[in-house]
């Protein structure tokens, strides 16, 4: 069985790990990948949004299985062009993934299908869209329809800061395409919770839920980030509250795809704001979100490759259940000073090899790269290291132990991931 991972960070070593994991022999291709994939698997430099030259590499190497990590090739369509070509590929086609590709989309979508979010409106010009704020409340959000590499979300906590940002969306095209659509929704205040569904069609299968941190600095402070950590399960998720989502978002989800002729196979992210306990969907990724991936694939005991094989065969048959093993996993990232702005890049990476021999610690790769028998910083988000255990407790230690042992100029890291849950 050989399989192709398209990506390079955190997320798509991640899913190298899993998938290794299977009983099945496996040979795996990344591309382009990072300096920990290098150590278990063919990394082929191509970028992930090359899309033909990546159906090259899956048609000449004969890959029985794509797997996609990031959202922008997924939203060009990286889906459908390998299908016309014959290729096995896990992810939605380009009509499916604009729920994450359009806002827009996905906000109408959830109004048709009386989905709860937050309420809207979808602005074209700038006229219309400084009506609709001035008569709106603070703060309000203001999101540009298209893919803006996670800055296309603004919370505006004044009429200053909202006409800011809409000027620099519709008027000087700051985010281009991206940016000729906005939709101005309410701000909710709440909890955020992740949920990772593996759909075909209406048939899905829900991961364990988990809790991201966007905020660089410990209290939820300081500018948005990819993500500075995150842990799984989210220890408030109840029975009644799952029945909840699965019935009132979850379903009409899949099914809203379906009657749109846009039927989702693939993983579908839903980030969701609980309210008092009531659920409210505030975003939908076409992939799995990073660095969560990193905590949910460690919970995960059953065989990962079938079920995404499984999502991206056409034939029917019910998914395979994938067991979840009991206890936590946290995910601790580790920045390069200056992140998520300007980095210096080429630092010397202290202490992996310690970190190899901590009991259930791993360490994901996303910005490095090898120099000689070196590993060296090449990005902004770093590594993640993963620490599983019986509970939430073990699992921090674990994963605060493995970020202790690990050493580079500049380190930056959240002290407080998962102290929410345990509060
Ligand atoms: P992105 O992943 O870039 O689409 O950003 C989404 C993030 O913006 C979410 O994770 C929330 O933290 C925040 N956000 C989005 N919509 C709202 C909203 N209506 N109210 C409050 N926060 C929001
Ligand atoms: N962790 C947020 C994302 O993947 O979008």
């Amino acid at each position: 069985m050989k399989v192709l991972i398209v990506g390079s960070g955190g997320r798509e070593h991640a899913l190298a790990w899993a998938l290794s994991r299977s009983p099945r022999a496996l040979k795996l291709l990344v591309a382009p990948g990072n300096a920990g994939l290098e150590e278990i698997a063919t990394t082929v430099p191509i970028a992930a949004t090359e899309i033909d030259a990546l159906a090259e590499l899956a048609e000449k190497e004969k890959c029985d299985l794509t797997v996609v990590g990031p959202e922008a090739p997924l939203v060009m369509g990286i889906v459908d062009r390998f299908q016309e070509r014959g290729l096995p590929i896990f992810g939605p086609r380009k009509a499916a993934a604009a729920l994450e590709g359009s806002k827009v989309f996905a906000k109408e979508l959830m109004r048709k299908c009386k989905i709860p979010t937050a309420s809207f409106t979808v602005h074209s010009s700038l006229r219309s869209a400084e009506a609709a704020l001035a008569s709106g409340r603070f703060p309000a959000v203001i999101k540009a329809d298209g893919l803006a590499a996670g800055k296309g979300v603004v919370i505006a906590r004044s009429q200053g800061d909202g006409l800011e940002a809409l000027r620099a969306m519709l008027v000087e095209k700051r985010y281009g395409t991206a940016g000729e659509q906005v939709v101005i929704e309410e701000f909710l205040e709440g909890e955020e919770v992740s949920i990772f569904l593996l759909c075909r069609g209406r048939d899905y299968i829900l991961l364990p839920t988990s809790q991201d941190h966007k905020r660089l600095a410990d209290g939820d402070q300081g500018p948005n980030t990819g993500g500075m950590g995150a842990y799984a399960p989210y220890p408030r998720w109840t029975a009644d509250l799952e029945a909840r989502v699965r019935k009132l978002i979850i379903e009409p989800t899949l099914q809203g795809m379906e009657t749109e002729g846009r039927a989702y196979h693939g993983l579908l992210y839903i980030g969701l704001m609980l309210i008092g306990g009531e659920p409210f969907v505030l975003e939908y990724n076409c992939r799995f979100g990073d660095p969560e991936t990193q905590a949910i694939l460690p919970l995960l005991e059953g065989d990962l490759l079938g079920a995404l094989e499984a999502v991206a065969s056409a034939d029917g048959g019910p998914l395979p259940p994938i067991m979840t093993r009991p206890g936590s996993a946290v995910v601790v990232v580790l920045a390069s000073r200056g992140y998520p702005g300007r980095v210096e890049k080429g630092l010397a990476i202290r202490g992996l090899d310690a970190v190899a021999e901590l009991p259930e610690t791993i360490v994901f790769h996303a910005g490095t790269r090898a120099r000689g028998s070196e590993t060296i910083t090449d990005g902004g988000r770093v590594l993640g290291v993963t620490g599983v255990g019986e509970n939430l407790i073990v699992a921090l230690d674990r994963a605060y132990r493995g970020v202790a042992a690990i050493d580079f100029d500049g380190k930056v890291y959240r002290r407080d991931i998962g102290r929410r849950g345990l509060s």
